[in-house]
């Protein structure tokens, strides 16, 4: 269980203070998937980085299976917006890395990374460097990264914003598929409400900067669900209609 009690961040610079996040409160139970959106600059970044205690709150705390987080978390997984991948790594060491830390044989390493690479589509792939990808399949890397290291917890910064529409919904299915497996903690951000409504259990959407919840939406369609099929139902739709109203509003109002 995450729970975010009452969070604040602000930046301070030279003598300029950016206030980022605003009183946050929210719980991410065990095995669900949350999505959150919001306007860009928002605060949503800032907020996964506390989640993964990579940044301290300035108000409240995180607490994580209730003990209040104070370092790094080390069961996060984190696929931060920007890719990070290893220039002078291949693929494929790039992908074995965590189970490399982890003192995993090399053999064993490079037999899983090599699995899980064909899972997200870049089997053929696994000795090109960084430099040599397209964003997409950087992303894909990062994501094999990560699923590789097989956390409790999950957080996704726009994932599959570089993919185009058929790799987008590979990875919905393949994330969908892997989650009903291994049954991880995901919090996700992202700007594409279908995506957020195929995958999560609930939509969170925050305000613009200084982010605070604005809106809250479980998402209750039955599990398990089929990516290529799910939008289309009666009741995706009314859900998306839903949320969508909101979404519209809030512009509306802001462009006054
Ligand atoms: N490390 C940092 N130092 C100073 N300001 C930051 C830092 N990280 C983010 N910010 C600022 O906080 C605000 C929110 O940023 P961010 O969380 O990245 O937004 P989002 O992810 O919603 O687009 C922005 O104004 C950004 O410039
Ligand atoms: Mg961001």
């Amino acid at each position: 269980m995450i729970e975010l009690k009452h969070i604040g961040k602000t930046f301070y610079k030279e003598r300029a203070e950016l206030l980022a996040v605003k009183d946050v409160s929210l719980t991410f139970k065990p095995h669900t998937v949350t999505a959150l959106i919001g306007p860009s600059g928002c605060g949503k970044s800032t907020l996964l980085n506390m989640i993964a205690g990579l940044y301290q709150p300035t108000e409240g705390s995180v607490y994580w299976n209730n003990q209040k987080l104070d370092h790094v978390n080390t069961d996060v997984g984190y696929m931060t917006q920007k890719d990070n991948l290893l220039p002078w790594r291949t693929v494929i060491n790039n992908v074995a890395l965590p189970l490399e830390i982890a003192g995993v044989s090399k053999a064993e390493r490079l037999a899983e990374a090599r699995k899980i690479l064909k899972l997200v589509n870049l089997d053929g792939f696994e000795d090109k460097y960084s430099s040599e990808l397209s964003g997409g399949m950087r992303k894909r890397a990062c994501l094999a990264r990560m699923l590789l290291y097989n956390p409790k917890i999950l957080l996704l910064d726009e994932p599959f914003a570089a993919l185009d529409a058929q790799l987008r919904v590979a990875m919905h299915d393949l994330l969908l598929r892997l989650w009903s497996e291994h049954k991880q903690t995901i919090v996700l951000v992202t700007h594409d409400l279908v995506e957020a409504i195929t995958l999560a259990d609930r939509v969170v959407v925050f305000s613009p900067r200084p982010a605070k919840v604005a809106y809250e939406r479980m998402i209750d369609l039955e599990r398990p669900r089929d990516v290529m099929q799910v939008r289309f139902s009666k009741e995706f739709q009314n859900i998306h209609n839903e949320i969508w109203e909101y979404l519209r509003q809030q512009y509306a109002e802001e462009k006054i």
